[in-house]
């Protein structure tokens, strides 16, 4: 199959040129200009004006199952990602069971290999049961196929284990994934601390609440010189400690989410408090969201996940401080990181970079480029169409998410995984008519 003159993205080389693609069965064999006449007999679709870029890599993810099924099954949740344009997706640990034991994991992978459409990378939890007390079978979740460790959901309880933590995993070559939150600080708030949470009425998360934990972890990571990865970044000050920490040579990461990317605690208030704008960490301060954007046009962001975080009506259409916390954001995320780096001039490759081969880096996978050899996992994309978002059209069950009819600019038309299309759009061969199909 040959992809035609498409606008080709691969961030990990610095390329962005109109060019052709030829796929083999799973692999890219070439890519370069003017490939179609060289190959006969071959299907050539006609990309012009087109995106492709290789398959988005999601660092951080809540499929729900086992346990949660009503939420998020492997199946949809890998539907969902495949539609988002993402080929990798790593899943968090905080299903039921907890993913901290081998069996889990086993599980978790191989439901993925029989039922999921794209990559499924399970995350085991640091410490056992989520609770901060005991380690997790690091070691013998690692040989079932868990590729960093995190109590995300939760942060890592205390100092003590944390440096536990780090010293267990780094010698299985695990990244370490930190939630940043003060449980004592953040206790019953369900928004930002400031005014217009006063305003609503509720009771706030100070942005200190997860910069001081975030310092903790900078500081353990620089003591015991291994690294750890930051999730979910939200304020101007967290920002402010990671840049001085890699000022200082610490090996630390972090990620920032297209929610917090896109909106504030202003979007919230205005929503009349609609419980799918609630999110933990909260929607926090325009100043914060600008300082994200800044962060990562300078490259203090490494990388963007989306935290999809799938849940079922019923724990949403309550009161809004007893809603559940989460996104359901995998099928939104391309075009609204695509809007908020406009807004701050940051260029599609950058923002493509942190969304594939700048997050398989940080997991130590060798995904996200578009070399020959490599898997022809691909997305295409058209970034000009508009749509407007529509939860029960998405392959998630969790139908929460903030921007239900919002329009977006930007739709993923199809997506390739180990070269065979998981999504098309529409059911269309992803809008693209092949200009010369095969000879007879
Ligand atoms: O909003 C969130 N939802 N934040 C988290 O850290 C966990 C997640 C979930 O599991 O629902």
């Amino acid at each position: 199959m040959i992809l035609k003159d498409g606008i080709v993205f691969d961030p990990a080389s610095g390329t962005r040129a109109v060019i052709d693609i030829f796929i083999k069965d799973e692999l890219i064999e070439k890519i370069g200009p003017e490939l179609a006449p060289r190959f006969q007999g071959e299907e050539i679709f006609d990309c012009a004006n087109l995106w492709i870029f290789p398959g988005l890599v999601d660092m951080h993810v809540h499929l729900r199952e086992p346990g949660y099924e009503y939420k998020e099954t492997i199946e949809t949740g890998t539907r969902a990602a495949a539609a988002g344009g993402f080929t990798t997706v790593a899943c968090m640990a905080n299903t039921l069971p907890v993913n901290d034991t081998p069996s889990v994991t086993r599980y978790i992978r191989e439901k993925a290999e029989a039922q999921g459409v794209v990559e499924v990378l399970p995350i085991g939890s640091a410490t056992k049961g989520l609770k901060g007390e005991q380690l997790a079978e690091m070691g013998l979740m690692r040989e079932e196929g868990i590729v960093a460790v995190s109590d995300d959901g939760f942060p890592i309880r205390n100092a003590g284990i944390l440096r536990l933590v780090l010293e267990y995993a780094s010698r299985f070559e695990l990244p370490v994934i930190d939630h940043c939150e003060d449980l004592v600080t953040s206790e019953g708030g369900s928004v930002h601390e400031g005014k217009t949470g006063t305003r609503m009425g509720l009771k706030g998360i100070p942005c200190v609440s997860e910069s001081m934990v975030a310092a903790r972890d900078i500081l353990m990571s620089q003591w015991m010189e291994v690294p750890i990865h930051i999730a979910h970044v939200s304020c101007k000050a967290t920002i402010d400690m990671i840049r001085w920490a890699k000022i200082q040579g610490i090996p630390v990461t972090c990620e920032v989410t297209p929610h917090h990317l896109a909106l504030n605690v202003d979007d919230l208030f205005l929503s009349n408090y609609d419980a799918s704008f609630k999110v933990n960490p909260p929607l926090r301060a325009e100043e914060d969201r600008v300082a994200l954007l800044e962060a990562l046009k300078e490259g203090v962001i490494d990388c963007i996940a989306t935290d999809h975080a799938p849940h079922d009506p019923q724990v949403k259409m309550v009161e809004f401080e007893y809603a559940a916390n989460g996104i359901s954001g995998l099928e939104t995320a391309l075009p609204l990181v695509l809007e908020a780096g406009k807004q701050a001039e940051i260029p599609p490759l950058v923002l493509l970079e942190k969304m594939t081969v700048a997050p398989a880096r940080i997991l130590g996978i060798d995904r996200g480029t578009l070399e020959p050899g490599k898997l022809a996992n691909l997305t295409i994309f058209d970034p000009d169409e508009a749509w407007t978002v529509d939860p029960s059209a998405f392959f998630s069950k969790g139908k929460n998410t903030p921007f239900a009819g919002r329009t977006l600019t930007g739709r993923v038309k199809a997506t390739f995984f180990r070269g065979k299309a998981v999504f098309l759009d529409r059911g269309n061969p992803w809008g693209l008519i092949p200009v010369c199909a095969k000879e007879g």
